[in-house]
């Protein structure tokens, strides 16, 4: 394999990062988790988070890509033999997740066409499921493919593809665009939200504090999860972008900037959101909790499109500005994961990143087809609600277990401190080592028990049936663990290369 790739610069490093960091989860996913989980009282929680987990793993990754220049099945099976698996884990969740979140750029851009009409009119919701998904009855009818899903799959794919074509080099180039345009985007629509009347109740109820709510373990697991999402760690891909850093290069700084304007732009988010909202509740005379839905993709399609419709001017082009924000955020971590993919295969198997690539995105285009059948909707629900309550938490728990148990984080600290410009101190062992495993043990058992509570009372997760949970969900978990062990299992000629030489 030839020289590995670098960034052309600090700066377009932080830029992926923070792309990577900051997409459809900081969008809607964020807004709803603070105003259903206390509103300004989540902040707590959050931000708790954010300093004991999110900070400290982002270090991690960031430290482990750097050191071991290599993606993160290679680099944790430097770190201990065996733990290649755990990095194959990370990568193959990635994987997982691309598969759907291609598809929901598909539906983006067909909001992007019917934006230029507002084609969803005065019923969004109807539209959304019955002209643009065209629904069927339950997961078990895939009903074929709707055209339209199907081209706007087509061009997220080769957009993906575009990107990611020449590692870092095309992504470096594609970064400078596609971070700050999202951000600008999100600042007209948090104007527009703010100067309309009813905006503060809106706001109220985003942010109104409800302390009581700090007592409940599910607020912190909350908490716990968004920040995982949403910084993008415990996938592989943070350890991916970090081994194109070149040696002296700043890590811990580098993490906190990249942490601090993802949570930003959260934030932000919510303003845009529930300032909006709360001019909608005031048009039609309704609370703000009524008309805010149970948030997720429901936001983006349903509820702001029509708060959209009722803006008192230029509508078709707030229609545009919000999808192409949505756009632009997603499609930055959509590839990053893709890259993350990449880098594990062709760091073990020296292979041509090229073709890995080429691979990897067919593959992932196949698979991502079952989302885009008129049923899809249903399996992406499904698959995405496990991946997130156990792939990623338990990715994130073993990590910490493998670099503060086996490796240990004072070796971390000396590779870190004197290439950085915050050093560490030992109370980032304290954190790794105790604190983040503890908080991370509790929330996958509490989420493991909490599901088998359900199952036991027919409680099943969006009242979806049985077979249908058992295959988007536990199989699903069980090949990802079977197929890490495989790909760890097989030594390539080029890997015995790689150990004969160490
Ligand atoms: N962080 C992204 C978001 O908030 C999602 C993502 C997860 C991207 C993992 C890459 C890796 O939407």
């Amino acid at each position: 394999m030839g020289k590995r790739q670098r960034w052309d610069s600090r700066t377009i490093f932080i830029f992926a990062a923070i792309g990577s960091a900051a997409g459809l989860g900081n969008a809607w996913r964020f807004p709803y988790q603070a105003a259903t989980n206390g509103g300004g009282a989540f902040l707590i929680p959050y931000f708790i988070a954010l300093i004991t987990a999110g900070i400290p793993l982002l270090i991690l990754e960031f430290s482990v890509g750097h050191k071991f220049q290599a993606g993160a099945p290679t680099a944790f099976g430097k770190i201990k033999k065996g733990w290649e698996t755990l990095g194959w884990w990370a990568i193959l969740v990635s994987f997982v997740i691309v598969t759907y979140y291609a598809v929901i750029m598909a539906w983006v851009f067909n909001y992007l066409w019917h934006s230029l009409t507002l084609a969803w009119g005065d019923l969004p919701t109807d539209f959304f499921f019955n002209e643009v998904l065209s629904i069927t009855s339950g997961p078990g009818v895939l009903g074929g493919f709707r055209i339209p899903v199907l081209i706007g799959l087509i061009i997220a794919w080769a957009a993906i593809y575009w990107t990611v074509r020449d590692g870092v080099k095309s992504v470096g180039k594609v970064v400078k665009w596609t971070v700050p345009l999202p951000i600008i985007m999100l600042g007209i629509l948090v104007i527009r939200g703010l100067t309309l009347p009813g905006s503060i109740e809106g706001i109220s109820y985003y942010l109104n504090p409800d302390f009581s709510k700090l007592l409940d373990i599910k607020v912190w697991a909350a908490a716990y999860g968004q920040i995982f999402f949403s910084l993008s760690v415990s996938f592989g891909v943070m350890v991916a972008y970090a081994s194109y850093l070149p040696k002296k290069s700043d890590i811990t700084n580098n993490a906190i900037i990249t942490a601090l304007a993802n949570c930003g732009i959260s934030f932000l988010a919510g303003f845009a959101v529930f300032g909006t909202l709360g001019y909608m509740a005031f048009q039609k005379g309704a609370a703000v909790a009524d008309v805010a839905g149970s948030g997720g993709l429901g936001l983006a399609f349903c509820v702001y499109p029509e708060a959209i419709n009722m803006l008192p001017f230029g509508s078709v082009i707030f229609a545009l500005v919000f999808f192409i924000m949505l756009l632009t955020l997603g499609i930055d971590s959509a590839f990053s994961l893709v890259e993350g993919v990449v880098v594990g295969l062709s760091d073990k198997w020296g292979w041509k990143k090229k073709k890995v690539t080429r691979l990897t995105i067919l593959v992932g285009f196949v698979i991502s087809l079952l989302y885009a059948t008129k049923g899809g909707l249903y399996w992406l629900d499904i698959v995405d609600h496990y991946v997130n309550d156990f792939g990623i938490i338990g990715v994130a728990l073993f990590e910490v277990i493998l670099v503060g148990w086996i490796y240990k984080t004072k070796k971390l600290r000396e590779h870190v401190n004197p290439i950085s410009d915050i050093k560490l101190g030992s109370w980032y062992d304290v954190f790794i080592k105790f604190i983040t495993p503890l908080v991370l043990g509790v929330i996958l058992i509490w989420n493991i028990i909490q599901e088998i509570i359900d199952v036991i009372n027919g409680n099943l997760y969006e009242g979806y049936p049985l077979w249908a949970i058992l295959i988007g969900g536990w199989l699903v978990a069980a090949l990802l663990i079977v197929l890490s062990i495989l790909l760890r299992k097989t030594k390539t000629d080029y890997q015995l290369k790689e150990d004969i030489k160490e």
